[in-house]
């Protein structure tokens, strides 16, 4: 996979186009967020205290990854995708890395409980796109109603350098976990 970030690709997105040609994927709707774009201004919420953090604030000056999961809970995001970040936290740090975020279509409380589950506190920091805006804008949403009940966002993961995306990779099938692990973005650091 090191020759596939050298590529600025990884095969998710050759199986993004599959599923999409499957008709499993909503059409995107607005732009999508690619390598050299600044994030979008927008406000999430993070915690259970439901602080509104506005995106372009929160990775500005700063190296930033951020992370996406189809849902708290789900299988392969608590055995695999989320523990992989926690695990190589210090690694990351390490590599420059200053602040590490996960990103879910859950609300703040369940977000908050999926990190206290995996001892996430302190480590990585959960974002809430509870009404799907960012994933939407980004075109990063998957529809996931049969499974999941309603709109989610894809499996990804975006290196962020002072507010403006420098990687991003994303899954080909979004209940696996390969390109966007945390060891797979440290060696591409
Ligand atoms: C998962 O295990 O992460 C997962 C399960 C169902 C749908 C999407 C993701």
């Amino acid at each position: 996979s090191s020759m596939m970030h050298r590529l600025g690709f990884c095969a998710g997105q050759l199986g993004s186009l599959r599923l999409r040609l499957a008709g499993q994927l909503l059409p995107a709707r607005a732009m999508s967020l690619k390598v050299g774009d600044k994030l979008p201004a927008m406000e999430l919420v993070e915690g259970p205290e439901m602080k509104k953090v506005n995106l372009q604030e929160l990775f500005a000056g700063q190296r930033s990854i951020l992370f996406g999961v189809p849902g708290a809970f789900t299988p392969t995001c608590s055995r695999v995708h989320l523990p992989s970040y926690v695990r190589d936290y210090d690694k990351l740090k390490a590599k420059g890395i200053s602040q590490v975020f996960c990103l879910a279509v859950n609300d703040p409380f369940v977000m908050q409980a999926w990190s206290d589950a995996n001892g996430a506190e302190g480590k990585v920091r959960m974002l809430s796109d509870t009404q799907a805006i960012f994933v939407e804008a980004a075109g990063l949403s998957l529809d996931l109603s049969h499974l999941l009940g309603g709109l989610r966002a894809k499996r990804f993961v975006m290196v962020i350098e002072d507010g403006v995306v420098k990687q991003l990779d994303v899954e080909p099938d979004p209940t696996k976990a390969t390109c966007t692990l945390a060891d797979e973005v440290l060696q591409s650091l």
